[in-house]
């Protein structure tokens, strides 16, 4: 074996060995209970990300812990090449909380968004629609392979990876105009693919109202509908899904992260419109679907119904806002908080990717996305009194953050 090049092993820091992938923060989380986390020194954290909208359950909790241990002693992976009667289990469940019709499953949130967008062509393709395209959206982010990375809306996200997979058409959130002229101009259009709540690009909503002109055009002119669920999903805004707000059904739903509560799993939900599309053959994954995936999906939604976690998101979350927004009014600096339920969004007026190492410092994991967002993403469980402390100790930070940079805070 050749040695490690000391040049790399020092210009890649404390982990020398793993590709410089991540602007990483010199903490080693090393276990977790509820929404607290605790490093390998032994600092606590309050958990205002849960692994970006993955940990559904928080860390360790009592009923999928035991769970999960069960299945790892019964069966871990086995092949698709034979029936895996969890997969059916959670599909069904899955099929009974959106009202759609069948579920692939496949291993995290592009594995989802590619099948989404393969499940597009192929339905385009059956139309007999030779070159289909996808209508998608300025800020998206889809994922980074090839294809996601070509739907998502964000340059930097593509920098450098050209050329991009063709047949995407971008257009601006929340206007019905631009889609309609889109319908007008490009006859190969087969389907429109959007975040209810745009995650990364900065926590942007989609108007119900608009969400619902989609849906009818999407009817009109024979596309899919295609919602992109793998941050906003899953309880996080106090429905199911967020789409539910707006009381419409998607014909293809994407959905990954917080489906395992920390287990990596992707699922794509489809109507009848989409869910005979593919056939055998057609698509697959090696551990897409495992035993040990699939308990984790059917346990994370069997313990959010028994202990009543959707309806509990929408009331802590209530709490965070509202402490927040005290915290926070007329804080000059702070252009907008948006979001829903435990998907929060703080527009501060300067970039403040700063503020990563200094909340985690004081005590709080949180994230910032689009630059200038701070973004909460909390467990599904946490409590009242956790959302006050994540305000108590996040607000004073904001306000000093400002008044070092420049702005006057009030
Ligand atoms: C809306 C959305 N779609 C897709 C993805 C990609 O998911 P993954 O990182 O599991 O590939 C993300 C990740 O942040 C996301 O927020």
């Amino acid at each position: 074996m050749n040695a490690p090049d000391p040049a790399i092993a020092h210009a890649s820091g404390p982990m020398p060995h793993v590709l410089n992938t991540y602007g990483r923060l010199p903490i080693a989380l090393t276990h977790g209970h509820g929404c607290w986390l605790w490093d390998s020194q032994g600092r606590r954290y309050l958990d205002g990300l849960g692994g970006i909208a993955v940990n559904t359950l928080g860390h360790g909790h009592p009923k999928l812990v035991p769970a999960l241990q069960d299945q790892v002693a019964r069966m871990i992976h086995c092949s698709n090449y034979y029936e895996v009667p969890l997969q059916e289990q959670l599909a069904a469940k899955l099929c009974e909380i959106s009202g759609l019709a069948g579920a692939f499953f496949c291993n995290s949130g592009l594995e989802a968004n590619e099948a989404a967008i393969k499940i597009a062509r192929k339905y385009g393709h059956d139309k007999g629609v030779e070159r289909p395209e996808i209508i998608v959206y300025e800020a998206a982010f889809h994922g980074r392979s090839i294809a996601t990375l070509s739907a998502t809306g964000n340059a930097k996200v593509q920098r450098g990876f050209e050329p991009l997979v063709e047949g995407f058409v971008r257009v601006p959130l929340n206007d019905v105009a631009a889609v309609q002229e889109v319908a007008q101009t490009h006859p190969n259009v087969v389907a429109v693919f959007l975040e209810v709540i745009q995650g990364e690009g900065g926590i942007n909503r989609t108007r119900a109202e608009y969400l619902r002109q989609i849906r009818q055009l999407c009817d009109e002119q024979g596309w899919l509908l295609m919602l992109d669920e793998v941050q906003c999903g899953l309880g996080r805004t106090g429905k199911w899904f967020a789409h539910q707000w707006a009381g419409i059904r998607p014909d293809v739903m994407p959905l990954a992260k917080g489906l395992g509560s920390g287990v990596p799993i992707g699922a794509v939900v489809c109507g009848p419109k989409a869910v005979n599309v593919l056939g055998p053959g057609n698509h697959g994954t090696t551990f897409g679907g495992n035993p040990l995936a699939m308990r984790a999906g059917v346990e994370t939604l069997r313990i959010m119904e028994e202990d009543g976690l959707i309806a509990h998101a929408a009331t802590v979350a209530e709490v965070l806002w509202a402490a927040l927004r005290e915290g926070l009014a007329g804080m000059k600096g702070v252009v907008e908080m948006r979001g829903q339920g435990l998907m929060i969004g703080i527009e501060l007026d300067r970039p403040c990717g700063a503020l990563l190492l200094r909340a985690a410092e004081a005590g709080l994991m949180i994230s910032v996305t689009a630059e200038r967002v701070i973004r909460l993403l909390p467990p599904l469980v946490l409590s009242a009194d956790e959302a006050r402390q994540i305000a108590a100790i996040l607000v004073p930070l904001v306000r000093q953050f400002l008044s070092e940079s420049g702005v006057p805070a009030s």
